[in-house]
This record gives structure tokens, C-alpha cells and sequence, in this order.
């Protein structure tokens, strides 16, 4: 029975599965990681560990542009999904550029060698570090959320003796059907210039001589699996496009930002991107413009697992069974924060299922990755995979509890890499010494 619902993960639906199972095959009745055991990785790297298939990331990023590549766009991968150096160095060398939210994910991404002509800034609160910095560095685009931040911009241009390309994150007002949290698009969320405030924005930046307007932007949010809402909010945008480009304004990118989703759940299968490619391209190309696009989810998401082992299994007498593993909230808060649906599975084959809370260490009752889930039947020192780990996941990590981040590798073919060390103990405490 297991082994039929562990096909239903495997299986190609579409193309939208949680774990593919030519990168991540089930060997002599183990879970691997391309060539590799999961076990021979718990190991020798320890656990909790996030375990990166390398060719996984290529692959997503190769359908991504596939799919899109009817179009004249440029891929700036969302780093904030997935900050590790390695992952972002993968996919720029494969041609990808990269979207940076502040100075420490422009600092990333330079450091993993992206080109700074391939970088774009976007973020609500830039700092004038944030902003500097991103000058300095020669990066192709910042895109601004406000009058003020655009006035600053361009004070610090001129400042640096530089004249910079912006662009302009519109708030479309349109409310994608997402998590809340995650839905950025709407006249209530923080997030860019609404339209009725755009005339105004035009009138300043005329007068601005150390920015040029060159850019439209906007990002409506997260796991967005109907086209309808990109459709909606391009209406509007192309709507702005007319109206700047009356106005005189040289816009020659069009930023239709992230939000394409993967699928978590088996049994709630992600629209494929290539849906999304038919039903928007025609669209798009009435921009005349490069098209830009910021997946992030889309191209790590679901090319990684958390590998955490069982400390302990304990009953209640109310009737609930817990399974105790050594990963916790600390280490993918999505379950917490979100209620998010991550598959898990022993890494081991097992026969026989129980329903269970898969729970961490960390003192809190929302520290739980699974509740009342039908699960493997594993024991005490058993291995789980806890699927859909490579988009929010370590990024989103913390030593709370004084617990050390995880250590993680990425696996091409035969070869594990340690990409990222475990924290220890004197890091927790390192910038608290005198
Ligand atoms: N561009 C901008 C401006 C963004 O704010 C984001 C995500 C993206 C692109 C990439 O979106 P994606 O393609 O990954 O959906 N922590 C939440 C997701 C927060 C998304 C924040 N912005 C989660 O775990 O679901």
C-alpha cells in the first residue's frame, strides 16, 4: 500500500510532481538523491540536512525557459527562495540572472559570480545602503516602490555620478487566490504604487536627472495556479506601459515578476508552467519590451529534501501518536507559518503506515511538520524525507531554541558536495563577544 502511494509521488502527472523520480529514485527500497543514498548522506553529513539535487534545479530552469522560449524575456531567479551561493551560481551559469531584495542577496548572488548587468533590485524598504550598494555595483536595474524611494535613488545617483535605470512596481489591485501572506497584488498589501498615484510619479521623474524610467514591474504574489490573475493585472499593466511611453518615458522592460507555483501535494497538482506560457505569451508580446520574470518557488522548490532522523515515537492517552524528529520549526517554518502541506517519507520502505504528528524539538506546539498524517511506519533512529524543501525553507531558518542551522549538499550524479556547514555553537554566540 505504501509502495503505491509512494508511486503517487513519483508519478508524472502533467509533469507536476512533488519529487522526480529519475533524480530522486527509490533503490533496493531506499530513497536517493540522484546516484546517492539518503543514508549514506545521513551518515556522513549528519542530520537535519537539506539534500540538493543539482540536476533537478538545471532541469526546472530548463523547462522554465522552454516554456517561455517563444518569448523575448530575460530569467532573473528570485534568490530570496534560496540564497545559498551554490544554488544561485548553478543557475547563472546556465545564462540566469538574478532578483535581489536587499544588500545581503545582492552580496550573494555577486559573490556566487552572477554578471551585475544580469541583477535586478526590488523591495519595499530599500535602505540607502541597500541603495548605494546596488548602485556601486553596476547592477541593470533597481525597481522602486514609492516616491520617496525614487527621490533617494536618485539623490544617491547623483551623489555616485552615476544615472541609473529604474523601475516602477505597480500595484495592480488585483487579489490573487493564494495564503494571505503571500498574496502581494492588492490595494491593502504594502506593495508598490497604486495607479491613481502614477501621473504624479511621472511628473517627478521627469525632473529626476540621475534616474531614467526604463522599467514597469509587478509581482502579485506567491503559488498563484490560475493564469486569469496574471491576465487581469497585465491588463493594467499594459495600460501603464501606453501611458508611460506617451509620456515619453524609454520603457524597454516589462517585469511580470514570480508567483508561478509547484505542486506540494500530490492530490492538489500545480498548473504547469507551460499553461501559463500558452495563455500569457500572446499577451505579453503586445509589451514590445523584454519581458522579465522572477520565478523562485518554481525552480528550487521541489529540488530539495530535509533529511531528519527519528529521535522518538510516543502515544498519548488521548489517542495521538507522535513521531519526534531532529528537524524542526528552525529549519522549514512553512508547516508553521503557513499550514503548507509538505509530503513525507521514510526513507527506508516500510510496509506498514500509522497516522501520526511528525513534530520537532523545538519548544513550541506549533513546531510540527505533519498532523494527523497517514505516514510510514517508522522507529526510532528511521530516516523521513521531508519533501519540497529547496524554496523557503533554509532561507527562512533560525537558531531559535540555540539550535544550528542545518548543513546542506547538493548531489550531481555520483558526487555529494557540502554546500552550506552546520552552524555550531561558538557562531551562535560569535557576535556577542567582546
Ligand atoms: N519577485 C518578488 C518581488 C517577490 O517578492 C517574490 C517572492 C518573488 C519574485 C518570487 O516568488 P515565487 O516565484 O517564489 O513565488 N515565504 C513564502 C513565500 C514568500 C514570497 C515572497 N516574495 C512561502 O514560503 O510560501
Amino acid at each position: 500500500m505504501v509502495s503505491g502511494d509512494r508511486i503517487s509521488f513519483f508519478e508524472n502527472r502533467n509533469n507536476q510532481i512533488v519529487l522526480d523520480s529519475t533524480l530522486f529514485p527509490c533503490r533496493d527500497g531506499v530513497l536517493c538523491c540522484e546516484n546517492i543514498s539518503l543514508v549514506s548522506l545521513a551518515e556522513e553529513y549528519g542530520t537535519p540536512l537539506f539534500v540538493t539535487s543539482r540536476n533537478s534545479l538545471l532541469n526546472q530552469y530548463r523547462r522554465f525557459e522552454d516554456a517561455f522560449a517563444g518569448l523575448q524575456h530575460f530569467t532573473c531567479y528570485s534568490v530570496k527562495a534560496n540564497f545559498n551561493v551554490h544554488v544561485i551560481r548553478t543557475l547563472a551559469e546556465e545564462g540566469c540572472g538574478c532578483d535581489v531584495n536587499s544588500g545581503g542577496e545582492l552580496y550573494r548572488a555577486l559573490q556566487a559570480r552572477v554578471d551585475p548587468g544580469k541583477i535586478i533590485m526590488a523591495g519595499v524598504g530599500k535602505s540607502q545602503a541597500d541603495i548605494e550598494y546596488a548602485i556601486a555595483s553596476g547592477i541593470l536595474l533597481l525597481k522602486a516602490e514609492s516616491l520617496s524611494e525614487l527621490r533617494l535613488i536618485d539623490m544617491i545617483a547623483g551623489r555616485l555620478g552615476r544615472k541609473v535605470s529604474v523601475g516602477i512596481r505597480v500595484n495592480p489591485n488585483v487579489t490573487a487566490e493564494t495564503h494571505p501572506y503571500i498574496t502581494t497584488g492588492d490595494s491593502k498589501e504594502k506593495f508598490g504604487i497604486e495607479e491613481a498615484d502614477l501621473g504624479n510619479v511621472f511628473d517627478v521623474l521627469r525632473q529626476l536627472e540621475h534616474v531614467e524610467l526604463n522599467c514597469l514591474d509587478m509581482h502579485i504574489g506567491s503559488q498563484i495556479f490560475d493564469a486569469g490573475f496574471y491576465h487581469a493585472a497585465l491588463e493594467m499593466l499594459l495600460d501603464v506601459l501606453a501611458t508611460a511611453r506617451s509620456a515619453g518615458f524609454d520603457i524597454r522592460y516589462f517585469d511580470i515578476g514570480g508567483g508561478f507555483p509547484v505542486t506540494y501535494d500530490p492530490q492538489k497538482p500545480a498548473t504547469p508552467i507551460e499553461h501559463f506560457a500558452e495563455k500569457l505569451i500572446p499577451q505579453l508580446e503586445t509589451a514590445g519590451a523584454t519581458i522579465i520574470f522572477e520565478p523562485g518557488r518554481f525552480l528550487t522548490a521541489n529540488s530539495t529534501i530535509l533529511l531528519t532522523r527519528v529521535l522518538y515515537r510516543k502515544h498519548n492517552h488521548a489517542g495521538k501518536e507522535f513521531v519526534i524528529v531532529d528537524a524542526g520549526m528552525t529549519d522549514l517554518i512553512r508547516p508553521a507559518l503557513y499550514q503548507s502541506h509538505h509530503e513525507i517519507l521514510a526513507v527506508r520502505q516500510q510496509d506498514e503506515t500509522i497516522v501520526a504528528d511528525i513534530v520537532g524539538p523545538v519548544c513550541e506546539s506549533g513546531d510540527f511538520f505533519a498532523r494527523e498524517r497517514t505516514v510510514d511506519s517508522v522507529g526510532e533512529g528511521d530516516l523521513l524525507a521531508v519533501l519540497s524543501a529547496g524554496a523557503y525553507s533554509a532561507v527562512m531558518s533560525s537558531n531559535y531554541n540555540g539550535r544550528l542551522r542545518p548543513a546542506e549538499v547538493m548531489v550531481d550524479g555520483e558526487t555529494a558536495k557540502l554546500i552550506r556547514r552546520r552552524d555550531t555553537y561558538e557562531q551562535l554566540i560569535q557576535n556577542e563577544m567582546e
